[in-house]
Protein backbone atom coordinates (compact mmCIF):
# COMPACT_ATOMS: atom_id res chain seq x y z
CA UNK A 1 0.00 0.00 0.00
CA UNK A 2 1.03 3.39 -0.67
CA UNK A 3 0.72 6.41 1.76
CA UNK A 4 0.76 10.07 -0.31
CA UNK A 5 -0.33 12.90 1.88
CA UNK A 6 -1.36 16.45 -0.36
CA UNK A 7 -3.29 19.34 0.65
CA UNK A 8 -6.38 18.85 -1.64
CA UNK A 9 -7.35 15.53 -3.07
CA UNK A 10 -10.04 16.09 -5.99
CA UNK A 11 -12.33 13.02 -7.04
CA UNK A 12 -13.27 13.19 -10.57
CA UNK A 13 -11.86 15.06 -13.73
CA UNK A 14 -14.24 16.78 -15.50
CA UNK A 15 -14.62 20.90 -15.44
CA UNK A 16 -15.89 20.78 -11.76
CA UNK A 17 -12.44 19.24 -10.93
CA UNK A 18 -10.85 20.98 -13.21
CA UNK A 19 -11.28 24.63 -12.29
CA UNK A 20 -10.98 24.11 -8.33
CA UNK A 21 -7.86 22.31 -9.05
CA UNK A 22 -6.82 25.77 -11.63
CA UNK A 23 -7.97 28.05 -8.91
CA UNK A 24 -6.33 26.28 -6.35
CA UNK A 25 -2.74 25.44 -8.04
CA UNK A 26 -0.63 28.38 -7.32
CA UNK A 27 -1.52 28.57 -3.06
CA UNK A 28 -2.39 24.35 -2.53
CA UNK A 29 -0.19 21.49 -3.12
CA UNK A 30 -3.42 19.67 -5.24
CA UNK A 31 -3.97 16.08 -6.56
CA UNK A 32 -6.65 14.86 -9.09
CA UNK A 33 -7.43 10.87 -9.33
CA UNK A 34 -9.49 9.98 -11.66
CA UNK A 35 -11.07 6.74 -12.77
CA UNK A 36 -10.17 6.58 -16.15
CA UNK A 37 -8.25 9.14 -18.49
CA UNK A 38 -8.81 13.08 -17.75
CA UNK A 39 -11.00 13.07 -21.51
CA UNK A 40 -13.82 10.25 -19.99
CA UNK A 41 -15.74 13.17 -18.71
CA UNK A 42 -19.64 14.16 -19.61
CA UNK A 43 -18.45 17.61 -19.32
CA UNK A 44 -15.69 16.36 -22.12
CA UNK A 45 -18.48 15.21 -24.02
CA UNK A 46 -20.79 18.39 -23.07
CA UNK A 47 -21.91 19.44 -26.94
CA UNK A 48 -24.66 22.66 -25.52
CA UNK A 49 -22.57 25.19 -24.35
CA UNK A 50 -22.64 27.49 -20.87
CA UNK A 51 -25.61 29.63 -20.16
CA UNK A 52 -24.76 33.18 -18.92
CA UNK A 53 -25.68 36.70 -19.22
CA UNK A 54 -23.87 38.46 -21.54
CA UNK A 55 -25.39 41.19 -23.65
CA UNK A 56 -26.89 44.15 -22.82
CA UNK A 57 -30.69 43.55 -23.89
CA UNK A 58 -30.54 40.59 -20.84
CA UNK A 59 -30.40 40.63 -17.34
CA UNK A 60 -29.58 38.00 -14.83
CA UNK A 61 -33.07 38.18 -13.19
CA UNK A 62 -34.27 37.15 -16.40
CA UNK A 63 -32.04 34.13 -16.53
CA UNK A 64 -32.84 33.56 -12.21
CA UNK A 65 -36.41 33.08 -13.72
CA UNK A 66 -35.87 30.68 -16.73
CA UNK A 67 -33.52 28.36 -14.09
CA UNK A 68 -36.36 28.60 -11.67
CA UNK A 69 -39.27 27.97 -13.40
CA UNK A 70 -37.35 24.98 -15.63
CA UNK A 71 -36.63 23.57 -12.00
CA UNK A 72 -40.29 23.55 -10.85
CA UNK A 73 -39.67 26.11 -8.17
CA UNK A 74 -37.55 23.57 -6.52
CA UNK A 75 -34.61 25.67 -6.56
CA UNK A 76 -32.87 26.93 -3.99
CA UNK A 77 -32.99 31.00 -4.16
CA UNK A 78 -29.68 31.98 -2.67
CA UNK A 79 -27.65 29.73 -4.48
CA UNK A 80 -30.07 30.21 -8.22
CA UNK A 81 -28.91 33.83 -7.72
CA UNK A 82 -25.16 33.31 -7.11
CA UNK A 83 -25.39 31.44 -9.74
CA UNK A 84 -26.58 33.16 -12.53
CA UNK A 85 -25.16 36.54 -11.31
CA UNK A 86 -21.50 35.51 -11.33
CA UNK A 87 -21.70 33.67 -14.74
CA UNK A 88 -20.53 35.95 -16.46
CA UNK A 89 -17.32 36.86 -14.59
CA UNK A 90 -16.31 33.49 -15.21
CA UNK A 91 -16.87 33.59 -19.11
CA UNK A 92 -14.92 36.49 -18.98
CA UNK A 93 -11.88 34.83 -17.08
CA UNK A 94 -12.59 32.02 -19.97
CA UNK A 95 -11.96 34.41 -22.29
CA UNK A 96 -8.88 35.67 -20.70
CA UNK A 97 -7.56 32.01 -20.71
CA UNK A 98 -8.00 31.96 -24.59
CA UNK A 99 -11.22 29.58 -24.45
CA UNK A 100 -11.83 29.37 -27.74
CA UNK A 101 -15.46 30.73 -27.96
CA UNK A 102 -17.36 30.95 -31.35
CA UNK A 103 -17.88 34.57 -31.97
CA UNK A 104 -19.82 37.01 -34.80
CA UNK A 105 -17.82 38.26 -37.28
CA UNK A 106 -17.70 41.72 -35.26
CA UNK A 107 -16.10 39.44 -32.37
CA UNK A 108 -18.86 39.75 -29.96
CA UNK A 109 -20.17 36.14 -29.12
CA UNK A 110 -22.17 33.60 -30.79
CA UNK A 111 -25.23 32.91 -28.69
CA UNK A 112 -27.31 29.55 -28.90
CA UNK A 113 -30.78 29.27 -27.77
CA UNK A 114 -31.51 26.34 -25.52
CA UNK A 115 -34.96 24.47 -24.08
CA UNK A 116 -36.75 26.80 -21.07
CA UNK A 117 -34.73 30.01 -22.34
CA UNK A 118 -36.52 32.99 -23.29
CA UNK A 119 -33.90 33.84 -25.15
CA UNK A 120 -30.25 33.30 -26.87
CA UNK A 121 -27.53 33.00 -23.98
CA UNK A 122 -25.64 30.16 -24.75
CA UNK A 123 -21.89 30.24 -25.27
CA UNK A 124 -20.83 28.10 -27.00
CA UNK A 125 -16.79 26.67 -28.05
CA UNK A 126 -15.74 24.74 -31.15
CA UNK A 127 -19.89 24.91 -32.50
CA UNK A 128 -20.86 21.70 -30.50
CA UNK A 129 -17.39 20.95 -28.96
CA UNK A 130 -17.53 23.54 -26.15
CA UNK A 131 -16.51 20.93 -23.09
CA UNK A 132 -13.68 19.22 -24.87
CA UNK A 133 -12.32 23.20 -25.62
CA UNK A 134 -12.91 24.22 -21.66
CA UNK A 135 -11.37 21.35 -20.82
CA UNK A 136 -8.21 21.27 -22.91
CA UNK A 137 -7.50 25.04 -22.06
CA UNK A 138 -8.08 23.72 -18.17
CA UNK A 139 -5.59 20.93 -18.71
CA UNK A 140 -3.19 22.67 -20.23
CA UNK A 141 -3.33 25.46 -17.44
CA UNK A 142 -2.78 22.80 -14.48
CA UNK A 143 -1.26 20.05 -15.47
CA UNK A 144 2.74 21.00 -14.97
CA UNK A 145 1.25 22.15 -11.84
CA UNK A 146 -0.63 19.56 -10.20
CA UNK A 147 -0.77 15.61 -10.33
CA UNK A 148 -3.52 13.72 -12.03
CA UNK A 149 -3.73 10.43 -11.46
CA UNK A 150 -5.27 8.94 -13.96
CA UNK A 151 -6.85 5.02 -13.97
CA UNK A 152 -7.58 5.39 -10.58
CA UNK A 153 -10.52 4.79 -8.52
CA UNK A 154 -11.69 6.42 -4.73
CA UNK A 155 -12.31 3.29 -3.05
CA UNK A 156 -13.97 4.87 0.27
CA UNK A 157 -13.25 8.53 2.02
CA UNK A 158 -11.44 8.35 5.46
CA UNK A 159 -13.13 9.69 8.05
CA UNK A 160 -11.74 9.94 11.56
CA UNK A 161 -13.70 11.58 14.52
CA UNK A 162 -16.47 12.96 11.95
CA UNK A 163 -14.07 14.61 9.58
CA UNK A 164 -13.21 14.06 6.03
CA UNK A 165 -9.04 12.79 6.20
CA UNK A 166 -8.52 11.20 2.34
CA UNK A 167 -9.42 8.54 0.69
CA UNK A 168 -7.96 5.29 -0.52
CA UNK A 169 -7.80 4.44 -4.29
CA UNK A 170 -7.12 1.98 -6.30
CA UNK A 171 -5.62 1.68 -9.68
CA UNK A 172 -5.28 -0.61 -12.88
CA UNK A 173 -2.78 -2.37 -11.76
CA UNK A 174 -4.77 -3.59 -8.56
CA UNK A 175 -2.55 -1.17 -6.20
CA UNK A 176 -4.01 0.37 -3.03
CA UNK A 177 -3.21 4.17 -2.14
CA UNK A 178 -3.60 6.01 0.68
CA UNK A 179 -4.17 9.92 0.57
CA UNK A 180 -4.02 12.16 3.00
CA UNK A 181 -5.67 15.73 2.46
CA UNK A 182 -6.80 18.59 4.48
CA UNK A 183 -9.44 18.95 2.07
CA UNK A 184 -11.48 16.55 -0.01
CA UNK A 185 -13.46 17.39 -3.27
CA UNK A 186 -15.90 14.88 -4.51
CA UNK A 187 -16.14 15.84 -8.45
CA UNK A 188 -17.10 12.97 -10.68
CA UNK A 189 -20.08 14.14 -11.67
CA UNK A 190 -23.69 12.66 -11.36
CA UNK A 191 -25.81 8.85 -12.03
CA UNK A 192 -27.05 8.84 -15.28
CA UNK A 193 -25.35 6.04 -16.05
CA UNK A 194 -27.40 3.76 -13.94
CA UNK A 195 -29.68 3.45 -17.04
CA UNK A 196 -29.56 1.69 -19.76
CA UNK A 197 -30.08 4.59 -22.91
CA UNK A 198 -28.22 7.48 -21.59
CA UNK A 199 -25.85 10.23 -22.36
CA UNK A 200 -22.67 10.24 -20.17
CA UNK A 201 -19.73 8.65 -20.18
CA UNK A 202 -19.05 5.21 -19.41
CA UNK A 203 -17.04 6.38 -16.76
CA UNK A 204 -19.86 8.08 -15.43
CA UNK A 205 -21.45 5.41 -12.36
CA UNK A 206 -22.83 7.58 -9.16
CA UNK A 207 -19.48 7.04 -7.45
CA UNK A 208 -19.49 10.68 -5.51
CA UNK A 209 -22.79 9.86 -4.36
CA UNK A 210 -22.24 6.84 -3.00
CA UNK A 211 -18.93 7.99 -1.31
CA UNK A 212 -20.86 10.95 0.13
CA UNK A 213 -23.26 8.48 1.44
CA UNK A 214 -20.98 6.13 2.90
CA UNK A 215 -19.18 9.22 4.49
CA UNK A 216 -22.45 9.66 6.61
CA UNK A 217 -22.92 13.42 4.47
CA UNK A 218 -26.78 14.76 4.10
CA UNK A 219 -27.88 13.48 0.34
CA UNK A 220 -31.04 15.30 -1.01
CA UNK A 221 -32.82 15.13 -4.64
CA UNK A 222 -32.11 12.02 -5.68
CA UNK A 223 -35.26 11.08 -7.31
CA UNK A 224 -34.87 13.92 -10.03
CA UNK A 225 -33.13 12.47 -12.82
CA UNK A 226 -33.43 14.68 -16.02
CA UNK A 227 -33.96 12.62 -19.11
CA UNK A 228 -32.54 14.53 -22.11
CA UNK A 229 -35.47 14.48 -24.94
CA UNK A 230 -33.13 13.72 -27.99
CA UNK A 231 -30.56 11.18 -27.76
CA UNK A 232 -29.69 9.48 -31.45
CA UNK A 233 -32.10 6.20 -30.82
CA UNK A 234 -32.15 3.68 -34.55
CA UNK A 235 -32.07 -0.18 -34.48
CA UNK A 236 -32.64 -0.03 -30.55
CA UNK A 237 -29.26 1.51 -30.07
CA UNK A 238 -28.39 4.64 -28.54
CA UNK A 239 -25.79 6.54 -30.68
CA UNK A 240 -25.21 9.40 -28.72
CA UNK A 241 -27.23 12.81 -28.06
CA UNK A 242 -28.37 15.61 -30.40
CA UNK A 243 -28.07 18.75 -28.39
CA UNK A 244 -30.90 20.82 -27.47
CA UNK A 245 -29.28 23.55 -29.64
CA UNK A 246 -30.48 21.96 -32.79
CA UNK A 247 -34.03 22.56 -32.06
CA UNK A 248 -32.38 26.19 -31.22
CA UNK A 249 -31.62 26.46 -34.59
CA UNK A 250 -34.67 25.34 -36.06
CA UNK A 251 -35.12 21.47 -35.48
CA UNK A 252 -38.20 20.14 -34.52
CA UNK A 253 -39.52 17.39 -33.50
CA UNK A 254 -41.88 15.32 -35.71
CA UNK A 255 -43.74 11.86 -36.32
CA UNK A 256 -42.53 9.82 -39.33
CA UNK A 257 -45.75 11.00 -40.94
CA UNK A 258 -44.40 14.91 -39.99
CA UNK A 259 -46.78 15.48 -37.55
CA UNK A 260 -45.76 18.07 -34.54
CA UNK A 261 -44.64 16.54 -31.77
CA UNK A 262 -44.73 19.42 -29.09
CA UNK A 263 -47.09 21.79 -30.69
CA UNK A 264 -50.54 22.33 -28.19
CA UNK A 265 -47.74 20.48 -25.61
CA UNK A 266 -46.79 23.83 -24.13
CA UNK A 267 -46.14 27.96 -24.76
CA UNK A 268 -42.41 26.94 -25.42
CA UNK A 269 -43.07 24.39 -27.81
CA UNK A 270 -39.84 22.20 -29.28
CA UNK A 271 -37.79 24.61 -27.00
CA UNK A 272 -40.26 23.13 -23.80
CA UNK A 273 -38.47 22.41 -20.67
CA UNK A 274 -36.58 19.09 -20.99
CA UNK A 275 -39.18 17.08 -18.52
CA UNK A 276 -41.79 17.91 -20.33
CA UNK A 277 -40.47 17.12 -24.15
CA UNK A 278 -38.78 13.60 -22.58
CA UNK A 279 -42.30 12.76 -21.15
CA UNK A 280 -43.90 13.61 -24.43
CA UNK A 281 -41.79 11.82 -26.75
CA UNK A 282 -41.72 8.84 -24.27
CA UNK A 283 -46.14 8.83 -24.30
CA UNK A 284 -45.35 9.07 -28.91
CA UNK A 285 -43.03 5.90 -28.50
CA UNK A 286 -45.55 4.04 -26.05
CA UNK A 287 -48.02 4.05 -28.54
CA UNK A 288 -45.37 2.83 -31.10
CA UNK A 289 -44.60 6.22 -32.83
CA UNK A 290 -41.10 6.83 -34.36
CA UNK A 291 -39.84 10.01 -33.48
CA UNK A 292 -37.76 12.05 -35.26
CA UNK A 293 -35.84 15.57 -35.41
CA UNK A 294 -36.19 17.12 -38.32
CA UNK A 295 -33.07 19.42 -39.33
CA UNK A 296 -34.03 20.20 -42.80
CA UNK A 297 -34.15 23.91 -41.85
CA UNK A 298 -30.90 23.87 -39.85
CA UNK A 299 -28.67 26.27 -41.88
CA UNK A 300 -24.92 24.88 -41.88
CA UNK A 301 -25.67 21.78 -39.99
CA UNK A 302 -22.39 20.59 -40.41
CA UNK A 303 -20.38 23.15 -39.78
CA UNK A 304 -22.41 24.37 -36.38
CA UNK A 305 -22.63 20.70 -35.39
CA UNK A 306 -19.53 18.87 -36.30
CA UNK A 307 -19.38 16.35 -33.07
CA UNK A 308 -23.41 15.91 -34.14
CA UNK A 309 -22.63 15.15 -37.82
CA UNK A 310 -19.75 12.63 -36.78
CA UNK A 311 -22.28 10.63 -34.28
CA UNK A 312 -25.28 10.83 -37.17
CA UNK A 313 -22.23 9.37 -39.02
CA UNK A 314 -21.31 6.68 -37.22
CA UNK A 315 -24.95 5.85 -36.33
CA UNK A 316 -25.61 5.62 -40.68
CA UNK A 317 -28.16 8.29 -40.61
CA UNK A 318 -28.03 10.70 -44.12
CA UNK A 319 -28.56 14.28 -42.69
CA UNK A 320 -29.12 15.39 -46.44
CA UNK A 321 -32.48 13.67 -45.46
CA UNK A 322 -33.27 16.17 -43.11
CA UNK A 323 -34.31 13.39 -40.20
CA UNK A 324 -32.65 12.25 -37.29
CA UNK A 325 -34.22 9.37 -35.54
CA UNK A 326 -34.82 10.48 -31.66
CA UNK A 327 -35.28 8.82 -28.33
CA UNK A 328 -35.05 9.97 -24.23
CA UNK A 329 -32.58 9.37 -22.61
CA UNK A 330 -31.33 9.44 -18.86
CA UNK A 331 -28.92 12.61 -18.78
CA UNK A 332 -28.19 14.10 -15.53
CA UNK A 333 -28.64 14.23 -11.82
CA UNK A 334 -30.23 17.00 -9.79
CA UNK A 335 -29.53 15.78 -6.56
CA UNK A 336 -26.37 14.62 -4.71
CA UNK A 337 -24.33 15.99 -1.93
CA UNK A 338 -25.90 18.92 -0.03
CA UNK A 339 -23.32 21.68 -0.23
CA UNK A 340 -23.27 25.39 0.83
CA UNK A 341 -22.91 28.55 -1.37
CA UNK A 342 -19.05 27.61 -1.05
CA UNK A 343 -19.11 23.84 -1.84
CA UNK A 344 -19.13 22.00 1.56
CA UNK A 345 -21.04 19.42 2.33
CA UNK A 346 -22.41 18.38 5.98
CA UNK A 347 -19.04 16.55 6.44
CA UNK A 348 -16.66 18.71 7.90
CA UNK A 349 -13.23 19.05 4.97
CA UNK A 350 -15.13 17.17 2.64
CA UNK A 351 -16.52 19.33 -0.05
CA UNK A 352 -18.20 18.37 -3.67
CA UNK A 353 -18.91 20.52 -7.05
CA UNK A 354 -20.51 20.04 -10.48
CA UNK A 355 -22.88 17.19 -10.69
CA UNK A 356 -21.70 15.65 -7.69
CA UNK A 357 -23.06 18.39 -5.63
CA UNK A 358 -26.55 19.32 -4.68
CA UNK A 359 -26.54 22.81 -4.79
CA UNK A 360 -30.21 23.57 -5.26
CA UNK A 361 -29.62 25.78 -8.27
CA UNK A 362 -30.94 23.39 -11.04
CA UNK A 363 -34.50 22.56 -8.55
CA UNK A 364 -36.72 19.82 -9.62
CA UNK A 365 -35.03 19.77 -13.38
CA UNK A 366 -31.77 21.61 -14.72
CA UNK A 367 -31.89 24.21 -17.15
CA UNK A 368 -30.11 23.74 -20.62
CA UNK A 369 -26.87 24.88 -20.24
CA UNK A 370 -26.53 25.56 -16.21
CA UNK A 371 -24.23 22.54 -15.78
CA UNK A 372 -21.29 23.56 -16.91
CA UNK A 373 -22.33 27.04 -15.51
CA UNK A 374 -22.74 25.55 -12.14
CA UNK A 375 -19.45 23.91 -12.29
CA UNK A 376 -17.19 26.90 -12.65
CA UNK A 377 -18.80 28.97 -10.67
CA UNK A 378 -19.15 26.96 -7.35
CA UNK A 379 -15.87 25.68 -8.31
CA UNK A 380 -14.36 29.24 -7.72
CA UNK A 381 -16.04 29.86 -4.93
CA UNK A 382 -14.88 25.95 -3.10
CA UNK A 383 -11.61 26.68 -3.82
CA UNK A 384 -12.10 30.14 -2.66
CA UNK A 385 -13.11 28.65 0.88
CA UNK A 386 -10.83 26.29 0.47
CA UNK A 387 -7.61 29.20 0.15
CA UNK A 388 -9.33 30.64 3.35
CA UNK A 389 -8.57 27.58 5.71
CA UNK A 390 -6.02 28.10 8.56
CA UNK A 391 -5.30 24.53 8.90
CA UNK A 392 -2.42 24.19 5.65
CA UNK A 393 -1.06 20.22 6.86
CA UNK A 394 -3.14 17.17 5.90
CA UNK A 395 -3.03 15.21 9.27
CA UNK A 396 -1.37 11.70 8.85
CA UNK A 397 -3.23 9.19 11.20
CA UNK A 398 -1.92 5.52 10.99
CA UNK A 399 -3.86 3.78 8.59
CA UNK A 400 -5.63 1.28 11.33
CA UNK A 401 -9.17 0.10 10.63
CA UNK A 402 -9.25 -3.04 10.02
CA UNK A 403 -10.48 -5.12 6.65
CA UNK A 404 -10.88 -8.43 6.14
CA UNK A 405 -11.30 -10.35 2.90
CA UNK A 406 -14.99 -10.37 2.42
CA UNK A 407 -16.26 -13.88 1.14
CA UNK A 408 -16.93 -13.32 -2.64
CA UNK A 409 -20.78 -12.12 -3.02
CA UNK A 410 -22.76 -11.77 -6.08
CA UNK A 411 -22.90 -7.97 -7.27
CA UNK A 412 -24.82 -7.83 -10.31
CA UNK A 413 -23.80 -6.61 -13.63
CA UNK A 414 -23.59 -3.06 -14.56
CA UNK A 415 -26.05 -4.10 -17.23
CA UNK A 416 -28.60 -5.76 -14.98
CA UNK A 417 -28.97 -2.40 -12.20
CA UNK A 418 -29.46 -0.50 -15.51
CA UNK A 419 -32.52 -2.29 -16.46
CA UNK A 420 -33.87 -2.51 -12.90
CA UNK A 421 -33.69 1.78 -12.78
CA UNK A 422 -34.94 1.98 -16.58
CA UNK A 423 -37.96 -0.48 -16.00
CA UNK A 424 -38.52 1.02 -12.45
CA UNK A 425 -37.19 4.25 -12.12
CA UNK A 426 -37.68 5.86 -15.39
CA UNK A 427 -39.65 8.64 -17.00
CA UNK A 428 -43.09 7.45 -15.59
CA UNK A 429 -42.70 5.64 -11.86
CA UNK A 430 -45.25 3.93 -10.01
CA UNK A 431 -45.42 2.86 -6.20
CA UNK A 432 -45.56 -0.77 -7.29
CA UNK A 433 -43.00 -0.24 -10.09
CA UNK A 434 -40.23 1.59 -7.31
CA UNK A 435 -41.24 -1.06 -4.31
CA UNK A 436 -40.55 -4.10 -6.36
CA UNK A 437 -37.23 -2.04 -7.66
CA UNK A 438 -36.07 -1.31 -3.70
CA UNK A 439 -36.83 -5.06 -3.16
CA UNK A 440 -34.28 -6.13 -5.45
CA UNK A 441 -31.76 -3.95 -4.68
CA UNK A 442 -32.37 -4.94 -0.96
CA UNK A 443 -31.36 -8.36 -1.64
CA UNK A 444 -27.77 -7.65 -2.58
CA UNK A 445 -25.33 -6.64 0.35
CA UNK A 446 -24.50 -3.15 -0.25
CA UNK A 447 -21.41 -2.48 2.13
CA UNK A 448 -18.33 -0.64 1.29
CA UNK A 449 -15.92 -1.69 -1.13
CA UNK A 450 -12.37 -3.29 0.70
CA UNK A 451 -9.02 -3.16 -0.28
CA UNK A 452 -9.93 -6.19 -2.27
CA UNK A 453 -12.27 -5.11 -4.81
CA UNK A 454 -11.45 -4.54 -7.85
CA UNK A 455 -11.96 -1.02 -9.93
CA UNK A 456 -15.14 -2.82 -11.41
CA UNK A 457 -16.34 -4.35 -8.47
CA UNK A 458 -15.66 -0.48 -6.53
CA UNK A 459 -18.36 0.95 -9.37
CA UNK A 460 -20.88 -1.89 -9.21
CA UNK A 461 -21.25 -1.33 -5.11
CA UNK A 462 -21.65 2.47 -6.17
CA UNK A 463 -24.04 1.78 -8.67
CA UNK A 464 -26.33 -0.23 -6.32
CA UNK A 465 -26.25 2.38 -3.17
CA UNK A 466 -26.54 5.47 -5.12
CA UNK A 467 -29.45 3.07 -7.38
CA UNK A 468 -30.82 2.74 -3.79
CA UNK A 469 -31.12 5.91 -2.69
CA UNK A 470 -32.35 7.02 -6.23
CA UNK A 471 -35.52 4.69 -6.08
CA UNK A 472 -35.96 4.99 -2.19
CA UNK A 473 -36.62 8.72 -2.48
CA UNK A 474 -38.42 8.14 -5.67
CA UNK A 475 -40.86 6.16 -3.87
CA UNK A 476 -41.09 8.87 -0.88
CA UNK A 477 -41.89 11.49 -3.07
CA UNK A 478 -45.68 11.08 -3.42
CA UNK A 479 -46.21 14.22 -6.50
CA UNK A 480 -44.88 14.96 -9.87
CA UNK A 481 -42.30 17.58 -10.05
CA UNK A 482 -39.53 18.13 -12.58
CA UNK A 483 -37.47 14.94 -13.22
CA UNK A 484 -39.56 12.91 -11.14
CA UNK A 485 -42.80 11.89 -12.64
CA UNK A 486 -45.26 9.51 -10.50
CA UNK A 487 -48.20 8.09 -13.12
CA UNK A 488 -49.90 7.65 -9.32
CA UNK A 489 -49.44 11.32 -8.36
CA UNK A 490 -49.57 13.01 -11.29
CA UNK A 491 -49.49 16.87 -9.94
CA UNK A 492 -47.45 18.91 -8.43
CA UNK A 493 -48.31 18.78 -4.27
CA UNK A 494 -46.47 22.59 -2.67
CA UNK A 495 -47.76 20.24 -0.06
CA UNK A 496 -45.67 17.23 0.27
CA UNK A 497 -43.99 17.07 3.31
CA UNK A 498 -41.23 15.65 1.23
CA UNK A 499 -41.12 19.05 -0.68
CA UNK A 500 -36.83 19.20 0.20
CA UNK A 501 -35.94 15.31 0.98
CA UNK A 502 -32.80 14.60 2.89
CA UNK A 503 -31.17 11.08 3.02
CA UNK A 504 -28.11 10.30 5.79
CA UNK A 505 -26.49 7.38 5.81
CA UNK A 506 -27.21 6.30 9.94
CA UNK A 507 -24.82 5.70 12.61
CA UNK A 508 -23.85 2.44 14.30
CA UNK A 509 -25.33 4.08 17.43
CA UNK A 510 -28.15 5.87 16.52
C1 LIG B 1 -27.40 19.72 -24.91
O1 LIG B 1 -26.53 20.17 -25.64
O2 LIG B 1 -28.58 19.57 -25.26
C2 LIG B 1 -27.01 19.31 -23.53
C3 LIG B 1 -26.48 20.45 -22.78
C4 LIG B 1 -27.01 20.44 -21.39
O3 LIG B 1 -27.28 19.38 -20.85
O4 LIG B 1 -27.23 21.50 -20.83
Amino acid sequence: MNVESTDVLIIGSGIAGLMTAECLRSHKNVTIITKSSFQNSNSYHAQGGIAAVTEKEDHWAEHFIDTVKAGSFHNEETLTEILVKEGPDMIRTMEDWKVPFDRNKDGSLTLGREGGHRRARIVHAGGDRTGSKIVDVLYQRISHHITVQEFEIAGDLIIKQGKCVGAWTKNANGEVTVYFAASVILASGGAAGLYNVNSNDKSITGDSIALAFRAGAVLSDLEFIQFHPTMLFTNGESFGLVSEAVRGEGGTLVTSEGASVMSGVHEMGDLAPRDIVSRTIFEYIQKGYEIFLDVSKVKSFTNRFPAITAICRNAGIVLNEGRIPVAPGAHFTMGGAVTNQWGETTVPHLYAVGEASRTGVHGANRLASNSLLESVVFAKRTAARIMALKEHEASLFPVEWEYTEQQKRRWPEKQEIQRQMTQYAGIVRTREGLGEAIRWFENFSIEKPDYHCKPDEIERINMLQTGWLIVTSAHLRTESRGGHYRSDFPSNDDNCWLKKQVYRKKDQNE
